[in-house]
């Protein structure tokens, strides 16, 4: 069996293939600013512009050609309306062309079952994209959410504040590279409010610091990571014993920051539990992931035909009725 996944939430375009429940191809094509945030229909032409190639480049480096794929899987939740409607096109003028079935995923699912790679057997997982911020663990039938960001994500929050020190798109490695030259912790707000975290206020504080001129951007960093990352972990370790869980898996695209993996790895070893962290190229967003648990939705019976197959921006992690596990 032949999975062709395709990842189009936000800024990536990246289509992974899955051959008997093993990801053996990830490419991906991601949009980029030097200045500015992602816009939009800025991000839908670049999808637009790339598919083609990258779905060629999947094929090329597994060998293969359309004939050979059993089913397309592609992200048709959450997201971007602009960015998810590029990847769910490809997805159907594929499948209709070559006769095969599509299956629909939703991305933040993906980000949590590709922890599985790891060895992960029934973990909390702690999901730290651009849009999301979640502590998530599986009970009863449905990925449930024990905590979340309030207002933004927190890589959306990172990103902010890169473009608040004039930095480009995606900011995440340009402020974890600031920080590992900053040394001196800056107080911030520390915003936990029972299982939930905030970003919003922080990200003021720290633009009225950056307006005042007398804080170094390296220092800012530092204490940025060392606050937010600690608000993260407090709450993922309260999931973890209020659910009586010893396995922690990080997911997203903020989980390559290296301080980040650091303090997960202390705060699981302190309490006797194992952390998990898959490898960047499936922490970001890739075609891998959507590969992967398409093949596992696949055999669970979830496939559309290319009449029925549709996006939801809106769809909730808690929304999905995980019946495949
Ligand atoms: P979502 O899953 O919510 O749709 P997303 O589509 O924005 O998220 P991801 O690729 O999962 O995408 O995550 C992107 C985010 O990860 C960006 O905000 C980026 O700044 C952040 N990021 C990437 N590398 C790092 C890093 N080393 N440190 C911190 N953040 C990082
Ligand atoms: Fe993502």
């Amino acid at each position: 069996m032949i999975i062709l996944g395709i990842e189009s939430t936000a800024h990536t375009f990246g289509v992974g293939i899955v051959k008997d429940g093993k990801v053996i191809v990830n490419v991906k094509d991601s949009y980029i600013t030097k200045k500015g945030g992602m816009i939009p229909p800025k991000v839908a032409d670049h999808h637009v512009e790339v598919f083609d190639e990258v779905i060629k480049k999947a094929l090329a480096e597994a060998h293969i050609t359309m004939k050979d794929v059993t089913a397309i899987a592609y992200s048709s939740s959450p997201g971007i309306g602009h960015s998810l409607r590029i990847g769910c096109m490809a997805a159907k003028v594929l499948a209709n062309k070559y006769k095969i079935p599509l299956v629909p995923v939703n991305h933040c699912i993906a980000h949590l079952e590709i922890g599985n790679i790891t060895g992960a057997k029934d973990p909390v997982l702690l999901y730290a994209s651009g849009a999301n911020t979640q502590i998530i663990a599986y009970e009863a039938g449905k990925y449930r959410i024990f905590g979340e960001t309030l207002d933004i994500g927190v890589g959306n929050f990172i990103d902010s504040f890169a473009l608040a020190m004039g930095l480009g798109f995606p900011g995440g490695p340009l402020v974890s590279a600031l920080a590992d030259k900053g040394n001196k912790y800056i107080e911030l707000p520390y915003s936990v409010k029972g299982m939930d975290v905030a970003f919003g206020g922080i990200l003021t504080n720290l633009k009225n610091k950056l307006n005042q001129g007398n804080f170094s951007k390296e220092d800012l960093s530092f204490s940025t990571q060392e606050t937010v990352f600690a608000m993260l972990l407090e709450t993922a370790e309260r999931a973890m014993a209020h659910c009586d869980k010893d396995e922690l898996v990080l997911g997203g695209g903020v989980a390559c920051n290296k301080r980040l993996q650091k303090m997960a790895h202390k705060m699981c070893e302190e309490r006797g539990a194992k952390c998990f962290i898959p490898e960047n190229q499936f922490l970001v967003d890739n075609g891998g992931m959507i590969a992967y648990l398409g093949a596992i939705m696949y055999n669970a019976g979830h496939t559309v035909s290319v009449k029925d197959a549709t996006i939801n921006p809106y769809e909730r992690t808690d929304d999905v009725d995980v019946d495949w596990k």
